[in-house]
């Protein structure tokens, strides 16, 4: 069955041919002789132009009034070339079936642009305008990219639970999972007395579903890190959640994360491995997604494919974290956070450095503190900082954070004791360091901010379909 895209350029192939489209209507333009139908299905940011007059089967719904924006439509016709500049073909209808009807008055997709902000409260009929369906279509194409570049490299991909005991980053930002609450959320299901709580009155998780406390998990990475350690190179592609409270333009609490985990690999080996696969989606995308990729260069963000073309050609540059704070240091403006060594870089920094101080190139940050990240980091030489990498870009900032692991048992030990984390409850993670370990690195990346990134998009609310914020899960 044919979709607008393969026929839009391609079109002038099948001109003559016979064609059926099914859609949604753009706009209708009844002029005296014959009537102008745009038609879009979504497959690509082309409207298909119907041409239709008052022989043809189904004039009775242009006459009524019926094909009005936002209705759904099947045309058939032939495929003509068009005289008009905006489309290099047209269907001369035939026949017009309506499908599904609209109100006008109470549709609430003119063809006035409308806000983003008031599209996010319709975000089950936002995918109908070309902003939406374009960023769709590239957060598509970005998945597959993803899939094709580690498939390609010899990466398994691993599916890692949603549900989890471990809180991987340690910044105690899980949302918990418990049946101890009954799932009765409309009226009073929830009798706080109902809870079951030990002697000591603390909440009794031996009687929740899992007999322990469980979460949705931030990350997936310790559970890649033990498939690396069988299956040398694999990654995740899935969702992760942060109850984190801050609304901002780049989180989200649910968000999709890429977790490429690399064994017999240092922090060289994934920050080699972080560019070629950054390099390579945003190819991808400016050579697979013209029509889409040229919106938003007229629309959303001007010049956003030289921007991008710069992601992929040049080298991205390198810094340790102690050359970033001179950087800032000596930069000539007040920000807003304190810059100082043992501080982590506040989102004013990480854009300062890689928009204003570098020229709007992409930046990898290394070797941070220790006492600023997380306990699995692995210590480096001078024992002060440890062998970690954030990739910030202009616009989004970070990107991607990333490190090489851990996998000496001693350290790692040390390092769990000293955070005050619960030595027993990573007994299977540090098994990995007790049988058969080796030098392993790895890095996520948040899907949401590389669509921004490849879109020009600047509110993270608008690069996912349904987006979850604090106060906010409609949909
Ligand atoms: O830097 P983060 O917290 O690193 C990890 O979770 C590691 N376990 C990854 C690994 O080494 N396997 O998160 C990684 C990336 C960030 O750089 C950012 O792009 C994205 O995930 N991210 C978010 N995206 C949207 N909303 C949020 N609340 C995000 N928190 C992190
Ligand atoms: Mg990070």
């Amino acid at each position: 069955r044919l979709k607008i895209v393969d026929v839009k350029d391609e079109g002038l192939d099948r001109l003559g041919q016979s064609m059926s489209i099914r859609g949604w209507v753009r706009t209708c333009r009844v002029q005296s002789s014959v009537t102008f139908i745009e038609v879009n299905d979504g497959s690509c940011l082309s409207n298909m132009q119907c041409v239709i007059n008052p022989n043809s089967v189904g004039y009775d719904e242009v006459e009524s009034g019926s094909v009005a924006t936002g209705a759904s439509v099947l045309v058939e016709g032939i495929l003509v070339s068009s005289q008009g500049s905006k489309q290099k073909v047209e269907l001369k209808v035939n026949r017009l079936v309506m499908i599904g009807k609209v109100d006008p008055s109470a549709y609430p997709i003119q063809k006035k642009r409308a806000s983003r902000e008031f599209l996010r409260t319709i975000a089950h009929l936002r995918p109908r305008t070309n902003t939406f369906g374009a960023v769709t279509r590239v957060r598509n194409a970005l998945a597959y990219a993803t899939h094709k570049f580690f498939q390609e490299n010899g990466f398994v991909w691993v599916s890692s639970p949603i549900i989890t005991a471990s809180d991987c980053e340690g910044a105690g930002e899980q949302f918990c999972v418990t049946t101890l609450i009954p799932n009765n959320h409309e009226g009073d299901g929830c009798v706080i007395d109902k809870i079951p709580v030990t002697k000591d009155g603390r909440i009794d998780w031996s009687q929740d579903f899992f007999g322990k406390p469980a979460f949705l998990t931030v990350s997936g990475q310790l559970n890649a890190e033990t498939y690396a350690l069988a299956l040398s190179d694999v990654y995740t592609f899935g969702p992760t959640f942060r109850a984190e409270n801050s609304n901002t333009s780049r989180h989200l609490a649910e968000f999709w994360m890429i977790e490429p985990e690399l064994a017999f690999a240092d922090l060289n080996d994934d920050m080699a491995c972080a560019t070629a696969y950054l390099q390579y989606v945003v190819k991808y995308v400016l050579e697979n997604c013209t029509e889409d990729m040229d919106f938003f260069n007229t629309w959303i963000e001007k010049g956003i494919i030289r921007r991008l073309m710069d992601v992929v050609e040049k080298d991205f540059i390198q810094m340790p974290y102690t050359d970033a704070i001179e950087l800032l240091d000596k930069a000539k403006r007040e920000f807003e956070f304190p810059v100082k060594w043992g501080l982590d870089l506040q989102s004013e920094h990480e854009r300062y450095i890689t928009e204003e101080a570098l020229g709007g190139r992409p930046v990898i940050i290394r070797d941070y503190p220790k006492d600023i990240k997380a306990f699995y980091m692995r210590l480096n030489n001078d024992g002060q900082t440890v062998a970690a990498m954030d990739i910030l870009v202009p616009k989004v900032g970070e990107l991607i954070g990333g490190s090489q692991r851990e996998e000496r048992l001693d350290y790692l030990e040390r390092r769990l004791e000293k955070l005050n984390l619960n030595k027993d409850s990573f007994w299977w993670y540090l098994d990995l360091r007790r049988f058969g370990s080796v030098p392993h690195a790895g890095f996520g990346l948040g899907f949401e901010r590389l669509v921004q990134l490849a879109t020009g998009i600047d509110n993270i609310r608008d690069a996912i379909p349904f987006p979850r914020t604090p106060g906010s899960a409609e949909f």
